[in-house]
C-alpha cells in the first residue's frame, strides 16, 4: 500500500511517500480501508518530536516508534480481527486508529490502517468520509472540555476561545446542541463562519479582549491559552468554569522540553484551592463513548464539520506546513 512514511523527527519534508506492507488486524482490531484522514496540531508535534517530553511519551526517543503518522480516520472495514463484534467488511466507519494519547503516529495516513474496534462507530450516511474524518480527536476534546471539564448544562453562558480552530469549530456546535448561549472569540475573518456555525454572540480577538469586558460565562473553554487564569477568572461567574485546552502554537511559545504540561500541572494544583477550576474527575469518558456521542450528533446534524481545505495523501507535508500557517477555518482533510 502507499503510506506517508515518517524515519525520523524533523520539519514536514522528513515525511516520504512509500509503498510498504499492509498492516495485520490483531485479534480486537478491524483492518479498515482509509478514505480521509484529518490533520491536527498533535500531527504536527510527533512528527517535529516536539516537545521533547512527548518522545517519553510513547512516541519514540531517538526516532519515531510507529512509522506512519494521522490518527483519525474515516472509510470502509476490509477485514476484522477474531474478537471484533462491532463491525464487519463492508461497514463505513470513522474514528482514531489509538484508544489512549494522541501523543504518536496512528498510521493514519496510509491506503490501510488498523484501529482498536472499540476507538470507531459506524459512519452516519448524511455525511461524507472527509466531514467523519474531521471529527474524532477534536470532537474528543471538546466534548471532554465541554460536558466532563466544565459540567455544561443547557441554558448556561458559555464562551469559546479560539472558536474558529479544528477543536472550536466543534465545540461551538455542541455547545449549543446541550442548549448553552454560545459567545465565540476568534479573528476577524472567522466571525462569519462561527455566526454561521450558531455562536449566539461573537468578539474579534485582534479588537476587543473578552477578559476585561463586563460579560460574565458559566463556563469558559480556552483553546489558544492567550490569557492567564487569573485575567479569564474575571469574566466568570462567581460559580463558572475555566477549562483550558491549551495550544503551543507550533513551537512558538519556544516551550521545546515540557510544552504546556507545567501550566496544566499548576492549574490542576490549583484547582485544589479554586473551585472555578475543574478537580481532575476519574474515569476520563472513553472513546467508545465519546465517538458514539459525536455519531449521534452527526447524525442528527447538529454538528456539521467545518472542512477548509483537502488534500491528496502525496501532499501531506504541504498540509503540515499549512497547518502550521493557523490560517485554517475548520479542519484540513487528506484523502486517498
Ligand atoms: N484538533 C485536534 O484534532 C486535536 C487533537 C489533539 C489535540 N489537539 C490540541 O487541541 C489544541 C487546539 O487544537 P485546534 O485544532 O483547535 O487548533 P487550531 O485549529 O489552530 O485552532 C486554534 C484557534 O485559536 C485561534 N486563536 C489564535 N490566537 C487566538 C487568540 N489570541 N484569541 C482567540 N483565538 C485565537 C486561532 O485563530 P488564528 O490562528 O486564525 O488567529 C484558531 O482559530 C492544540 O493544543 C492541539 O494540540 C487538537
Amino acid at each position: 500500500m502507499k503510506a506517508i512514511v515518517h524515519n525520523k523527527y524533523g520539519s514536514p519534508d522528513v515525511l516520504e511517500l512509500l509503498e510498504i506492507d499492509k498492516p495485520v488486524a490483531k485479534d480486537d482490531e478491524v483492518l479498515v480501508r482509509v478514505h480521509a484522514a484529518s490533520v491536527h496540531p498533535d500531527v504536527w508535534h510527533v512528527v517535529t518530536g516536539l516537545p521533547y517530553v512527548l518522545r517519553l511519551m510513547g512516541s519514540g526517543v531517538l526516532a519515531p516508534k510507529d512509522r506512519i503518522p494521522g490518527t483519525d480516520m474515516a472509510g470502509k472495514v476490509e477485514s476484522i480481527g477474531k474478537k471484533v463484534t462491532q463491525f464487519r467488511p463492508g461497514d463505513e466507519v470513522f474514528g482514531e486508529t489509538h484508544l489512549a494519547l494522541q501523543w504518536r503516529n496512528g498510521g493514519a495516513f496510509a491506503e490501510y490502517v488498523v484501529a482498536p474496534e472499540d476507538a470507531l462507530a459506524l459512519k452516519p450516511r448524511n455525511v461524507s468520509f472527509e466531514q467523519a474524518a474531521a471529527v474524532p480527536a477534536s470532537g474528543f476534546i471538546a466534548l471532554q472540555a465541554l460536558r466532563h471539564e466544565g459540567q455544561l448544562e443547557a441554558g448556561q453562558k458559555v464562551l469559546i476561545n479560539g472558536a474558529g480552530g479544528g477543536v472550536g469549530s466543534i465545540a461551538l456546535q455542541l455547545a449549543k446542541a446541550y442548549g448553552a448561549h454560545v459567545t465565540g472569540v476568534d479573528d476577524t475573518e472567522k466571525l462569519d463562519m462561527l455566526r454561521a456555525l450558531g455562536a449566539d454572540e461573537v468578539i474579534d480577538y485582534t479588537r476587543d479582549d473578552f477578559t476585561r469586558r463586563a460579560e460574565r460565562y458559566d463556563l469558559i473553554v480556552d483553546i489558544p491559552g492567550n490569557h492567564s487564569f487569573a485575567d479569564c477568572r474575571r469574566a466568570l461567574t462567581p460559580y463558572g468554569k475555566y477549562v483550558l485546552v491549551g495550544h503551543d502554537h507550533f513551537g512558538k511559545l519556544g516551550h521545546r522540553v515540557l510544552g504546556s504540561l507545567p501550566r496544566f500541572l499548576k492549574l490542576m494544583a490549583m484547582s485544589l484551592f479554586v473551585h472555578q477550576l475543574p478537580k481532575m474527575r476519574l474515569p476520563l469518558p472513553t472513546k467508545k463513548a465519546s465517538i458514539a456521542v459525536l455519531k449521534q450528533f452527526l447524525e442528527a446534524g447538529t454538528l456539521t464539520p467545518v472542512i477548509d481545505r483537502t488534500y491528496a495523501l502525496a501532499q501531506v507535508p504541504e498540509a503540515i506546513r499549512y497547518l502550521r500557517e493557523g490560517r485554517a477555518r475548520g479542519k484540513i482533510v487528506v484523502t486517498m
